[in-house]
């Protein structure tokens, strides 16, 4: 069992993560766009490092020393992401690049397969475009219609609507746990049970809840979840998708080639067992076993720790960027609904990419843009968005220069207007 570290020091954390001590501009580096994506610790870095020293071959093929080490590690970086979600085990889960390709698999070999013309999809216009574009995708190929679930003016998913948006003919929900532009955490034990009345599948896209809050697909009983190693300190080109065991065992394969048969002939093929069914080709081994050390540090760490401190810098940045007279922050209060540390906000009178370059200037590294989700963001009436988001190597500190320097921004921009 992984041990608990006694304290969380976000300063003792830093020392674990060698781009941090970078200056950019001559300033120190204060890299607040973890939603995006999370820096590495030296123990993943060390991780691959070592795998690529040590034993570096193919996995699943070989009978020499090295293609079994490294199958053995990269069987074992399953089992780590089973036990951090508490999957049932290793076949539930499915390393692929990213979350978008996570959910592309549901699409291609659940959806492509399983939808008939007429059949219902229902999504919430708060979803990420991984998690909407490919059902608009199937829609055209398949004759399947798309319902939503719409946002109130805070933000918060309309969840009165849910009973008169299923139906007997809804075949799927997809939803995102928390939103990777407001942060809020959608309340999806209650989506899922109301879906799974109408015998409706359900598709999280867990991308931005499972790096940081503790996440319990077989709590939840959700069918499938999707989510980013990359935004949980893991190596980019990692991503997982869960799903029930039974799920898998019935639906086609995503891609298909080497390593995910079991038999091949001119006529026809047979699949690999679980995971490996879903996993053609040469896999990113070295990634799962980086994405395996990540889930150790975060372990270490403890989700309810890693949770408990984002929620302190959240309440800290939403009360001082408030005090910034201009600034609009989008969705509710922290004190109003559940969420993370994630925050989009705007400047009166000055493009967020403006206010992006000036804080990188300040070695602040923040995004702007629309952030993947052009639905949601015309349902608040904006079309682009700063966005601060947290993790676990950050600092009230950064915290107090991320304010400060809007606050400068607003004075600059204001003098040359
Ligand atoms: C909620 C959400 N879903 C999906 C994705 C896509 O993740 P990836 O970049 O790993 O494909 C993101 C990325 O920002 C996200 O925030």
């Amino acid at each position: 069992m992984t041990q608990i570290m006694r304290r969380f020091d976000p300063k003792e954390i830093r020392e674990d993560f060698p781009i941090l001590s970078r200056r950019i501009g001559g300033k120190p580096l204060a890299y607040l766009d973890n939603a995006a994506t999370t820096q590495k610790p030296r123990q993943v870095l060390e991780a691959m490092q070592e795998f690529y020293e040590q034993k570096n071959a193919n996995v699943h093929r070989a009978v020499h020393t090295l293609s079994y080490e490294a199958t053995v590690a990269y069987e074992a970086a399953h089992r780590r992401v089973a036990e951090f979600i508490h999957a049932s085990g290793p076949e539930e889960i499915i390393f692929t690049r990213n979350a978008t390709e996570a959910l592309n698999l549901v699409a291609y070999a659940w959806g492509l397969w399983e939808l008939r013309e007429g059949d219902e999809v229902l999504l919430t216009v708060m979803e990420h475009h991984s998690n909407l574009v490919p059902w608009l995708a199937l829609r055209r190929l398949k004759g399947i219609s798309l319902k939503f679930i719409d946002v109130n003016e805070r933000g918060l998913l309309k969840l009165e609507e849910l009973s008169r948006l299923l139906s007997k003919r809804t075949r799927l929900v997809g939803c995102i746990y928390a939103s990777n532009v407001l942060g809020t955490v959608n309340p999806v034990e209650e989506i899922i049970e109301a879906a799974h009345r109408f015998g409706a599948l359900v598709l999280v896209d867990g991308a931005q809840a499972v790096p940081h809050m503790p996440v319990d697909v077989k709590e939840l009983d959700c069918d499938f979840l999707a989510a980013s190693g990359h935004k949980m300190l893991g190596p980019t080109g990692t991503g997982f998708l869960y799903a029930k065991r039974e799920l898998l065992e019935e639906m086609e394969p995503f891609l298909y080639g080497g390593d995910m048969i079991e038999t091949v002939t001119l006529e026809a093929a047979t699949w690999n067992k679980l995971p490996w069914k879903f996993e053609a080709g040469t896999a990113n081994i070295a990634g799962g076993i980086g994405l395996a050390a990540a889930v150790d540090y975060l372990e270490r760490l403890g989700m309810e720790a890693v949770y408990d401190h984002e929620r302190r810098l959240l309440e800290f940045a939403w009360e001082r960027l408030a005090r910034v007279e201009g600034v609009k922050l989008y969705g509710p209060a922290p004190g109003e609904a559940a969420r993370l540390g994630i925050i989009s906000f705007n400047l009166e009178g000055v493009h967020p990419h403006d206010l992006a370059m000036v804080l990188d200037s300040e070695g602040i590294a923040i995004r702007s843009g629309h952030h993947c989700a052009q639905p949601l963001m015309a349902r608040l009436g904006m079309e682009f968005a700063a966005r601060a988001s947290f993790y676990i190597y950050n600092t009230e500190e950064e915290v107090e220069r991320l304010a400060a320097a809007v606050e400068e921004a607003k004075a600059a921009f204001r003098v040359r207007s």
